[in-house]
C-alpha cells in the first residue's frame, strides 16, 4: 500500500505542523466529500471509483476489444486532461518504447497535443500503411488544437476507408451533450464516451478519457480502478492516517516556511509523462489568485547529471517529492569482468535495482545536507492497481491542498488568455475589435 515518509524533516520544519494544519485539513475533506466547496460541482471524481458507470466501462473495454482486432494503431488526439493522463499510464506500465516493442497490440499515438505540422505529418506517415483508428478526446468538444488535429486523421480515415468504413473506426470521447464534437459525433453515427459533467478535465484520467486508450494497450484497466477504489477507502479517514492528508500538510507547511517549487523525482524514466501529467494536475489546480507551489520534475539518475547542481547549490527554492516504485520487474547483475579494466568488479553481481537504491539514498542525504527538504511517497510496486493507488493518492491530495490555500482547485480561468488572443490573432469570426490593438501591440 502506497506511504508517505519524510526525511529529516525536523531540520526544515521544527514546528509540530501537523496538529496547526489538522483542522483546516478536516474541512478541506468535508469540502470535497460533501461537494460544499468552490467548485464542488466539478468533485465527481471523489467518488467514481466506486461509482463509476459500468454499462459504460463495459462499452469501453468492448470498443478497445474491437481497436486491438481492427487496427495496428491507435490515434489518440487530445490535449491537456485529455492527453497526459493516458501516456501517463501507458508509459509507466507498458514503457516509453511501447510502440517499438514486438506485440500483438496497437501501436498508441498521441497528436492534437501542440500545434507543429512536423508532429502531424510524422503521425500521418506513421500510420499510412497499417490500419489505424481514431479516438478524439475533447470535454468541451471545442479545443483548437485537438479540433486542428481531427481534421486530418477523419480525412486521412475517410480516404482509405471510406464514409462508412471511418466511422467504424473513429471513438469520440466528449461531453454527454454539448459541444461541436458531440454534434458532429452524433450526425455521423460515431460511437461516443462520456467525460461526467462533474468531473474536470486533468481528473479525468480513470474515465473514458484515460481508459479507452490505456485499455488497447492491454493495461487491466479493472485493477486500475481498484487501486484507485482502495485508495478511495483510505482517503475517507479524515485523520494523519491518510496519506493524502501527510502529503497536503508538509507540501503546505513547506510552501507557508517559504519554498516556492515542488520538484517531483523518480528514478524510472517510464514514470516521466506521470510527472507531466502531476504537473498538469497540481499547476493549474494550484497557481490561481497568486499563490501555489510551481511544479516542476526531474528524471533522476539521468537530472542528477545536469539539474543535479542546481538542487544541491542553487537558490534555495524548492522541495523534492521522490516517488519511489519499488522493485524493478527484471532483475538484472552487472556482470563480472576479469580485467576489471574499468574498475567495475566491486559491483559484480550486484542488481541494477541495488545499485539504484544506494544512488537514491546517497541523494537524499546530499540533497537534505544541501538544503532541499525530502518527501518519500512509496508505492507498493509497479502494477496497474498501484498506480490506481496513486493516481487517486494525488488527486485527493490536490484536492485538499487547493483548499488549504483557499483557491478554487476546479476552475483555470488563466488558461483562457492566450486563447482569446490566439483567436483574435487568427481572425475567428467574434474577436474582430481585440484583432487591430494586438497587432499594433506586436509591433511596439
Ligand atoms: O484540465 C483541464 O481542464 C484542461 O487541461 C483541459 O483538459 C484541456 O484544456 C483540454 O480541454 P478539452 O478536453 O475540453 O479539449
Amino acid at each position: 500500500m502506497l506511504d508517505v515518509k519524510l526525511f529529516h524533516m525536523k531540520t526544515f520544519l521544527p514546528l509540530p505542523y501537523e496538529e496547526a494544519l489538522a483542522p483546516r485539513l478536516k474541512r478541506a475533506h468535508e469540502k470535497l466529500q460533501n461537494a460544499s466547496g468552490a467548485g464542488g460541482e466539478f468533485t465527481g471524481w471523489v467518488h467514481l471509483p466506486r461509482d463509476y458507470d459500468r454499462a459504460e466501462f463495459s462499452r469501453i473495454q468492448d470498443a478497445a476489444a474491437k481497436i486491438q482486432r481492427t487496427s495496428k494503431a491507435l490515434v489518440v488526439i487530445g490535449i491537456g486532461g485529455s492527453y497526459l493522463g493516458a501516456r501517463g499510464v501507458i508509459e509507466c506500465l507498458c514503457s516509453p518504447n511501447y510502440n517499438l516493442k514486438r506485440k500483438e497490440t496497437p501501436n498508441v499515438y498521441f497528436i492534437g497535443n501542440g500545434l507543429s505540422s512536423d508532429a502531424l505529418q510524422e503521425v500521418l506517415d506513421l500510420v499510412a500503411d497499417v490500419d489505424f483508428s481514431v479516438n478524439v478526446i475533447s470535454k468541451s468538444g471545442t479545443t483548437t488544437e485537438p479540433a486542428v488535429a481531427f481534421r486530418f486523421f477523419r480525412e486521412a480515415l475517410e480516404r482509405r476507408y471510406g464514409k462508412d468504413g471511418a466511422k467504424d473506426r473513429i471513438y469520440a470521447t466528449t461531453d454527454k451533450a454539448r459541444g461541436a464534437l458531440k454534434s458532429l459525433a452524433d450526425a455521423e453515427g460515431w460511437e461516443t464516451f462520456v467525460v461526467p459533467d462533474d468531473v474536470g478535465g486533468r481528473y479525468s484520467v480513470l474515465t473514458a478519457v484515460g481508459l479507452l486508450p490505456i485499455a488497447v494497450t492491454g493495461v487491466d484497466i479493472e485493477a486500475l480502478m481498484r487501486g484507485a477504489a482502495a485508495m478511495m477507502d483510505i482517503c475517507g479517514d479524515a485523520s494523519f492516517s491518510c496519506p493524502a492528508w501527510r502529503y497536503a500538510a508538509i507540501r503546505y507547511a513547506l510552501y507557508r516556511s517559504g519554498r516556492s517549487i515542488e520538484l517531483l523525482a523518480c528514478y524510472d524514466p517510464a514514470f516521466r509523462f506521470m510527472a507531466e501529467w502531476w504537473k498538469q494536475l497540481f499547476g493549474e489546480s494550484e497557481g490561481k489568485d497568486e499563490k501555489g507551489l510551481f511544479p516542476a520534475s526531474v528524471d533522476f539518475t539521468a537530472d542528477l547529471h545536469s539539474m543535479g547542481q542546481y538542487i544541491q547549490q542553487g537558490r534555495r527554492l524548492m522541495f523534492e517529492t521522490v516517488v519511489r516504485l519499488g522493485a524493478s520487474s527484471h532483475q538484472l547483475a552487472v556482470p563480472i569482468d576479469k580485467a576489471d579494466g574499468d574498475g567495475l568488479n566491486f559491483l559484480a553481481g550486484q542488481s541494477m535495482d541495488f545499485i539504484r537504491d544506494r544512488a537514491m539514498d546517497g541523494t537524499l542525504l546530499a540533497h537534505t545536507e544541501g538544503g532541499v527538504p525530502n518527501i518519500i511517497v512509496e508505492t507498493g510496486g509497479k502494477s496497474a492497481e498501484d498506480l490506481g493507488q496513486l493516481i487517486y493518492f494525488f488527486e485527493y491530495a490536490c484536492g485538499l491542498s487547493g483548499y488549504l490555500l483557499d483557491v478554487n482547485p476546479f476552475d483555470q480561468p488563466g488558461v483562457e488568455a492566450y486563447k482569446k488572443n490566439m483567436f483574435a490573432l487568427l481572425g475567428k469570426p467574434g474577436y474582430e475589435a481585440q484583432k487591430a490593438e494586438l497587432e499594433a501591440k506586436l509591433t511596439q
